[in-house]
C-alpha cells in the first residue's frame, strides 16, 4: 500500500495551502532543470516553503525564489540543504508588480498554485513579463486552480454563461467569502481567479510564447474534499521559440 500523501501546509497570508509533494507540473519543471543545457537561473513564483524550489536546487539549478510573504522565504532558506544555499536567491514581493528581472535572463519560470490570485490584467502583464525574461529555448511551467473544484461547484453555471458570452476573464470572483460556504474558505483570498485552458493559453500565446501543452487534470496532491470531476487542476507548458522583437 502507498504511504498517505503528506498534508498540505497552510500559508501564513491566507493564500491557500502549500503542498509538500511535487505535483505533476512541478515535477516537469524540476526535470527541465535537471536536463536543460541553458546556463541561466530559473524563477519560482509563489515559492512558499520550497516544495519545488528545493528539488530544482537539488537538480542543479540556480533558483530565484519569489513570494509575496517574506516569512515563507525565510522558512524556504532554512529548509534548503547547506550545499545548495549559494544557488538560492530570495526575492520577496508580489508578482508581477514587484518582480523586475533582465530580458532573456531566465531558463525557466515555475508558477504553481499562485496565478489564480491575480486579476486578468495582472495575469496579462505577468505573462508579458515572463515572455520578456525567458531566453530563447526557455519554458514556463504553470499549475492553477479551475472552476471545476468541489467548493466552487455552485459557480459553474455562471462561469459557463460568462464563457458563452465571450467574457475575457470568465473565472474572476471578487466575493468568494460570501458566495461559498466551504468550512476552510477563509484560508483563501476573497478575490480569486479560477482559470480554464482557453483563458490561460490565450493569455500566454498573446505574450508571444508557444503553447506546448495546456490541459485539465486532477493533481495528485489535491485534497479529497476539492475533487469534483477530474478537471480540478490546469497545467500549461509554453516555450519561447524566438526573440520577442
Ligand atoms: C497556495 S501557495 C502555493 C505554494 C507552492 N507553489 C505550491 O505549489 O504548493 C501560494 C503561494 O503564493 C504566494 N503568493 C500569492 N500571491 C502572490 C503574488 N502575487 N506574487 C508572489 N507570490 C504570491 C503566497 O504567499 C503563497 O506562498
Amino acid at each position: 500500500m502507498l504511504p498517505p500523501a503528506p498534508k498540505p501546509i497552510p500559508t501564513r497570508n491566507r493564500t491557500g495551502w502549500s503542498s509538500n509533494q511535487l505535483n505533476e507540473v512541478s515535477e516537469m519543471f524540476v526535470d527541465f532543470c535537471a536536463s536543460t543545457s541553458l546556463a541561466l537561473p530559473v524563477l519560482d513564483i509563489g515559492a512558499a516553503y520550497g516544495v519545488a524550489s528545493i528539488p530544482a536546487l537539488s537538480a542543479g539549478a540556480t533558483v530565484i525564489a519569489n513570494d509575496s510573504e517574506m516569512g515563507h522565504l525565510r522558512i524556504l532558506k532554512d529548509n534548503t540543504p547547506d550545499e545548495h544555499r549559494k544557488r538560492l536567491v530570495l526575492l520577496g514581493g508580489k508578482f508581477p508588480r514587484h518582480v523586475h528581472l533582465g530580458e532573456e535572463s531566465l531558463a525557466a519560470v515555475h508558477a504553481s498554485n499562485v496565478l489564480h490570485f491575480l486579476t486578468g490584467p495582472q495575469l496579462a502583464n505577468g505573462a508579458a513579463s515572463i515572455a520578456h525574461w525567458l531566453c530563447v529555448g526557455g519554458k514556463v511551467f504553470i499549475q492553477a486552480s479551475t472552476p471545476w473544484q468541489k467548493p466552487f461547484e455552485s459557480f459553474l453555471p455562471e462561469f459557463e454563461r460568462r464563457t458563452a458570452a465571450g467574457e475575457e476573464w470568465p473565472g474572476w470572483i471578487d466575493d468568494a467569502h460570501q458566495r461559498f460556504d466551504h468550512p476552510k474558505i477563509s484560508q483563501i483570498p476573497a478575490a480569486i481567479h479560477l482559470l480554464d485552458a482557453d483563458t490561460l493559453s490565450k493569455t500566454f500565446a498573446a505574450a508571444g510564447l508557444e503553447i506546448e501543452r495546456c490541459w485539465l487534470y486532477s493533481r495528485r496532491d489535491l485534497a479529497k474534499g476539492m475533487r469534483l470531476d477530474g478537471r480540478e487542476s490546469l497545467g500549461l507548458i509554453a516555450a519561447k521559440r524566438t526573440p520577442l522583437h
